[in-house]
C-alpha cells in the first residue's frame, strides 16, 4: 500500500503533521511519500491507493493554494482519499467566556467541508478525515497533537483499495467504519 500525503503548510505546522503521519504508517509497514502542494501539479499525482489531503484553514475556507490545487486535481473517480487539517481551535468567547456551540462553529469554519465538496465532486471516496488543532493563528499546536495523527493513522484501513497478501481487500464495509469512526467534525 502507498500514501501520497499533500499538504499546504504555511507555517511548518502541517508539515509537521505530515511528518509524524509519515512516521506513524511507517510503523505499519506503509509509505507515505509527503509533498507541499506547489512541489507537484495536482494534474499528474504519482500513482497511489490513497491520497491525503492537508490544509491550513484561511477565513473559514482552505487555504487558496490548497482550493486550487483540488479544483485541478485529474484522479479517476472511485480513488480513496483521507483529510487531516490544521485548524483553529475554537476559543472562549472574550465577554462572556462561554465556548461556541458545534453550530456556532459551523457557520464559521467550513475547510474541510469544502475540500470533502471538491473531492468528492469528482467521484473520490472518503476513508477517513479529521483535524489537529492550532492555539493561535500560527501555531503551536494543540498538546497532545502527536496522539491525535496516531489516532488518525489507526483509521486508515491496511486495506484500502488494493490487493493484500492475495486477497481483494476492498471490502466497502471497513471504508464505512472507518468513515463512521472518523465523525469527530469538531
Ligand atoms: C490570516 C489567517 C486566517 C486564518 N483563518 C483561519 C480560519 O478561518 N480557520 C481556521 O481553522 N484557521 C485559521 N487560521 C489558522 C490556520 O489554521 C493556521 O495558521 C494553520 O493551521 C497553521 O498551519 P501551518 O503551520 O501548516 O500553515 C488562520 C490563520 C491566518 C494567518
Amino acid at each position: 500500500m502507498t500514501i501520497e500525503y499533500l499538504h499546504a503548510s504555511k507555517f511548518g505546522n502541517g508539515a509537521m503533521v505530515a511528518e509524524e503521519f509519515k512516521q506513524q504508517m511507517a510503523t505499519r509497514g506503509v509509505a507515505v511519500d509527503v509533498h507541499h502542494i506547489h512541489e507537484i501539479t495536482p494534474k499528474a499525482l504519482p500513482s497511489a491507493d490513497l491520497y491525503v489531503f492537508s490544509s491550513p484553514g484561511r477565513m473559514g475556507r482552505p487555504i487558496r493554494g490548497m482550493r486550487r490545487f483540488l479544483k485541478g486535481l485529474t484522479l479517476p473517480a472511485g480513488t480513496k482519499y483521507a483529510l487531516l487539517t490544521t485548524e483553529m481551535a475554537p476559543r472562549r468567547d472574550k465577554k462572556t467566556g462561554r465556548m461556541p456551540t458545534e453550530e456556532e462553529i459551523c457557520k464559521f469554519q467550513h475547510v474541510r467541508p469544502i475540500m470533502n465538496e471538491a473531492l468528492q465532486g469528482k467521484g473520490l471516496v472518503k476513508v477517513a478525515e479529521d483535524k489537529v488543532y492550532v492555539t493561535d493563528l500560527k501555531g503551536p499546536m494543540e498538546e497532545g497533537w502527536r496522539g491525535k495523527v496516531a489516532a488518525f493513522a489507526a483509521l486508515i484501513p491496511h486495506d484500502v483499495g488494493m490487493i493484500d497478501a492475495g486477497r481483494t481487500t476492498t471490502d466497502p464495509r471497513s471504508r464505512e467504519n472507518a468513515s463512521t469512526a472518523s465523525s469527530a467534525e469538531f
